[in-house]
């Protein structure tokens, strides 16, 4: 992990990813958990945790795939428990993505994670929202909430929690869907995303990291989905592929994450290139930072490694992201502004 005071800028490149304006679109709160945060809520909460050390928890972090990360990830969020672990949570994340001059965040998080194990909604949407709040006055940066449904529970238990967020209609913009893909399909979520657009919520879904590209097909059509999280297996379909570019739906791509869960062997087998050259809307994102070796920040400075991603491409990926993001034209319109300042304006 990447702590920004130990930096040693060598070069110009490092200097460019970190201090260039970022907007982040794919980040689940509950894989924001660092192991340090974790094992102090155990202790707090009187949880028993099948870990001694933090390194030990570490130690752990190694995923065949979805699945096998997923079942570490749901066991470490059983740690949180009241509004104020919710915000500890939250605001870790916040300082972590300001330091690493993130402007804008759209967070993803699991409410039936939580409320399975009998925590209350509002516990969980008030302590996440008051840190957000606190994150827009003292930190400037601004954000966005996207409550997703877990698919390997069933509709009726989605739309179960649509309810239960009606309340909370003002502080969630949006609806996601996540957890294990293969044999869960976008469509068994279909009333309940049509009832969700009608209560006003966007829609966005996870398709496409390792489920087909037919998946990719389904959130489109029929969820509804403005953005496709992950897509990447979306260049098996060259039909979809033109789509895609067409309508320039955004891809919130996670390099650092298909890594760790094997959807590439190595960073430098990753199609990102790929993906840019086809005319995509790419953006790059941190997915779960606690649990896959790093912030937003490092999965471009990764990228720039092991892909040679360059000085135009990253300026493309964070361009893409604001435009991708759902501010309102006139905010997007302030961080574009701030973001071409910051090009125009680097080495001068
Ligand atoms: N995919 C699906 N569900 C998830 C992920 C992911 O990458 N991260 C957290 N929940
Ligand atoms: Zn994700």
């Amino acid at each position: 992990m990447v702590d920004s005071n130990q930096h040693h800028f060598s070069q110009p490149m490092e200097v460019f990813i970190h201090r260039i304006p970022k907007a982040e679109l794919h980040i689940h709160i509950e894989g924001a958990l660092e192991p340090e945060l974790m094992f102090e809520l155990a202790a707090k909460n009187g949880c028993d945790l099948p870990f001694d050390s933090v390194a030990d928890i570490r130690q752990a972090y190694e995923f065949k795939d979805l699945q096998t990360f997923l079942d570490i990830y749901y066991q470490g969020a059983e740690v949180l428990l009241d509004e104020d672990d919710f915000y500890r949570l939250t605001w870790s994340y916040l300082q972590k993505a300001a330091e690493q001059n993130v402007r804008h965040t759209e967070i993803f998080f699991d409410p039936q994670t939580h409320t399975a194990r009998g925590i209350r909604f509002e516990t969980v949407v008030q302590g996440i929202q008051r840190a957000l709040t606190d994150g827009a006055r003292q930190l400037n940066l601004s954000s966005k909430l996207i409550m997703c449904f877990l698919r390997h529970l069933s509709a009726s238990d989605a739309m179960k929690t649509l309810r239960e967020a009606l309340p909370f209609r003002h502080t969630i913009i949006g609806v996601g869907l996540d957890s294990s893909e293969v044999g869960f399909p976008p469509e068994k979520f279909r009333t309940v995303f049509d009832q969700a657009r009608q209560e006003g919520f966007l829609t966005v879904a996870h398709a496409g990291e390792e489920g087909p590209a037919e998946y990719i097909w389904q959130a489109l059509k029929v969820l509804k989905a403005s953005r496709i999280d992950h897509g990447i297996r979306c260049v098996e379909d060259a039909g979809l592929v033109k789509y895609l570019v067409k309508k320039q739906v955004p891809l919130t791509v996670c390099p650092l994450s298909n890594v760790k869960l094997g959807v590439f062997d190595h960073l430098s087998r990753h199609n990102l290139h790929q993906l840019l050259e086809l005319g995509l809307c790419v953006t790059v994102n941190s997915d779960d930072p606690a649990y896959f070796d790093g912030y937003i920040e490092d999965n471009f400075q990764a990228l720039h490694e092991h892909l040679g991603i360059d000085f135009q491409d990253i300026y493309k990926l964070t361009r893409n992201a604001f435009q991708a993001s759902f501010l309102v034209p006139a905010e997007k319109k302030k961080y574009l502004k701030e973001l071409d300042g910051f090009v125009s304006g680097f080495g001068h």
